[in-house]
């Protein structure tokens, strides 16, 4: 596995790459790597020639009371996860790589338009169009034929999509499903964070998550009555965690959803455990009018 930092480097691999008519995935990261981004790495493998991982702690994306200083690195294991995992090229620029005059100073940025404006957009102003100028730079950069996103940050993975529909990438976006712990807690960089008592209760997001399908599947359709139980679940399980959003959206639009569930949706939920935010989901989809979840 080849490790690169500078931008052309990066581009002589990548031109390389191209002459031998080689196929390109690319899975962008933010590093601390886990089982999660394995198996995207590992999708990258399966589907290409030169599987590129790119490691970069976004300093735009994090609002100021967010946790860029203390987001979790380790390099060393990085290495070692992306390279188990089938990566040829992991690719870790400085921030002068990504923002060469200055993050302060970058001037034209992607407008993610409205599907930013909920569910996790609501929270964190500017996150989405700060994670697609990286995107969009990172896709400038090593020129992929697929991406690989995690479906665990669903409104990331939606945004992404509309952004190389939109803006012609001509890349092909897949989405790989959300790795879990053993008790269902999605695996984020993030839960390291947690104390032992707050990741027993960090259960309650998947679970809520599980009480929401049971009851869809049962032919519960009403939006404000699934919220309304997955919030008393939370409520009850986990008393001190604070609820950010719990909300059925519009997978296309990702608009809540007022009333009835009938369309494709996203399920998603926002919780704070002390000051560590662990964000879930799960996609309804229907099909001749049964709902299969993914
Ligand atoms: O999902 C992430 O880790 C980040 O948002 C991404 C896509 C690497 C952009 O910084």
């Amino acid at each position: 596995m080849l490790e690169i930092t500078t931008e052309p480097e990066l581009r002589d691999a990548v031109r390389a790459a191209r002459v031998r008519d080689e196929r390109i995935g690319l899975v962008p990261t933010m590093g601390y790597l886990h089982a999660g981004h394995a198996s995207l790495i590992e999708a990258a493998h399966r589907e290409n020639d030169l599987v590129i991982v790119s490691i970069f702690v976004n300093p735009t994306q994090f609002g100021p009371a967010e946790d860029f200083g203390r987001y979790p690195r380790d390099l060393e294991h990085d290495r070692q996860v992306a390279g188990e995992a089938g990566a040829h090229i992991i690719f870790v620029p400085d921030e002068s790589t990504m923002y060469p005059d200055g993050v302060e100073a970058q001037r034209v940025w992607v407008d993610p338009g409205p599907l930013a404006d909920h569910l996790d957009g609501a929270s964190r102003p500017d996150h989405f169009r700060a994670v697609a100028t990286v995107v969009a730079k990172l896709f400038n950069l090593t020129g992929p034929d697929r991406a690989y996103f995690g479906q665990k940050d669903a409104q990331q993975l939606l945004v992404i999509k509309r952004m190389v529909r939109d803006l012609a990438y001509g890349i092909e976006i897949r989405a790989v499903q959300t790795v879990r712990e053993e008790d269902g807690l999605a695996l984020s960089s993030r839960n390291v964070y947690l104390d032992a008592e707050d990741r027993r209760r960090a259960v309650v997001l998947s679970s809520a998550l599980g009480l929401a399908r049971e009851e869809i599947a049962t032919g519960e359709r009403d939006a404000r009555t699934v919220e309304q139980s997955m919030r008393s679940m939370i409520e009850r399980e986990a008393p001190d965690a604070r609820i950010d959003f719990i909300t059925v959206a519009d997978m296309d639009t990702l608009s809540p959803v007022t009333r009835t569930i009938e369309r494709n949706a996203v399920i998603a939920l926002a919780v704070y455990f002390g000051a560590t935010r662990l964000i879930d989901n799960v996609m309804v989809r229907f099909s001749e009018g049964e709902p299969h979840f993914i």
